[in-house]
C-alpha cells in the first residue's frame, strides 16, 4: 500500500492521479455537451478546486469565462468552524450568465450552501455545481451536485487540491486518513 506519515497520522493512497485524470475528461465531456451553445462563468472556489479547477476547464471544449471565489471555514487541521468568511470575492457580473461552481470537496455541505445562496441572489440565467469530491454521509444539502467526481466515505482526505493544515495540495494522488494519532483505524 501507498503510505504517507505526516505528523503522527497515516494516510493511503486512495484515488490515483491516473483514474482522477480519468474522470475529469468525462466531467469535461457532459460539460461540454451541456452548454454547447452558452458561454459558463466557471467559478474556483480557491484554494482547494486550484488543481481541479484547473484540470476540469482544459477538458471542457466549449467557451468559458474564468473566476474565482476565496471562502474558509476550516480553522483548525481537520474539522470546519461552521462560520464562512469570504476573503475574495468575484470580480465579473453574474446577472443573466450561466455558472458552474467548482468545489473540492462537498463534505458538511456548508460551504456549497452558502455559496449557491451568495450567488442566487444576483440572478445568475443557471447555477451548476462541480466538485471532485462528495460524501454523501455527511453533506447536509436539498439540491443535487450536478458533477460529482467521486462519491467517497466520510474519512479526511489530501492531495490533488486537498490540504492538511495548508499543505500538502501538491500531491497528485488523493490520499485517505487510515490511521489515527494513536495508531487506530479510522472507521
Ligand atoms: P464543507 O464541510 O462541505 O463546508 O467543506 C468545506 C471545505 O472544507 C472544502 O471545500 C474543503 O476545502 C475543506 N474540507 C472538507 N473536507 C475535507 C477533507 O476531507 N480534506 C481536506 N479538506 C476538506
Amino acid at each position: 500500500m501507498n503510505t504517507i506519515k505526516i505528523d503522527k497520522y497515516t494516510f493511503a493512497e486512495f484515488i490515483s492521479a491516473d483514474k482522477i485524470a480519468q474522470r475529469i475528461s468525462e466531467l469535461g465531456e457532459q460539460i461540454t455537451t451541456d452548454y454547447k451553445d452558452k458561454t459558463p462563468i466557471v467559478i474556483g472556489v480557491l484554494n482547494g478546486s486550484v488543481i481541479f479547477f484547473s484540470d476540469l476547464i482544459r477538458e471542457i471544449k466549449c467557451d468559458v469565462e474564468i473566476d474565482f471565489l476565496r471562502i474558509s471555514s476550516y480553522e483548525k487541521a481537520m474539522e470546519s468552524s461552521g462560520v464562512i468568511k469570504v476573503h475574495k470575492d468575484l470580480n465579473s457580473e453574474i446577472e443573466g450568465r450561466h455558472i458552474i461552481i467548482v468545489e473540492d470537496i462537498v463534505d458538511s455541505g456548508l460551504s456549497v450552501r452558502f455559496l449557491k445562496a451568495k450567488l442566487e441572489k444576483s440572478n445568475p440565467a443557471s447555477l451548476k455545481v462541480a466538485s471532485l469530491l462528495l460524501k454523501p454521509t455527511e453533506a447536509q444539502i436539498d439540491f443535487p451536485i450536478d458533477y460529482t467526481g467521486f462519491e467517497i466515505p466520510p474519512a479526511f482526505v489530501i492531495g490533488y487540491g486537498l490540504d492538511y493544515n495548508q499543505k500538502f495540495r501538491n500531491l497528485k494522488s488523493i490520499y485517505s486518513l487510515v490511521l489515527d494519532e494513536n495508531g487506530k483505524e479510522e472507521s
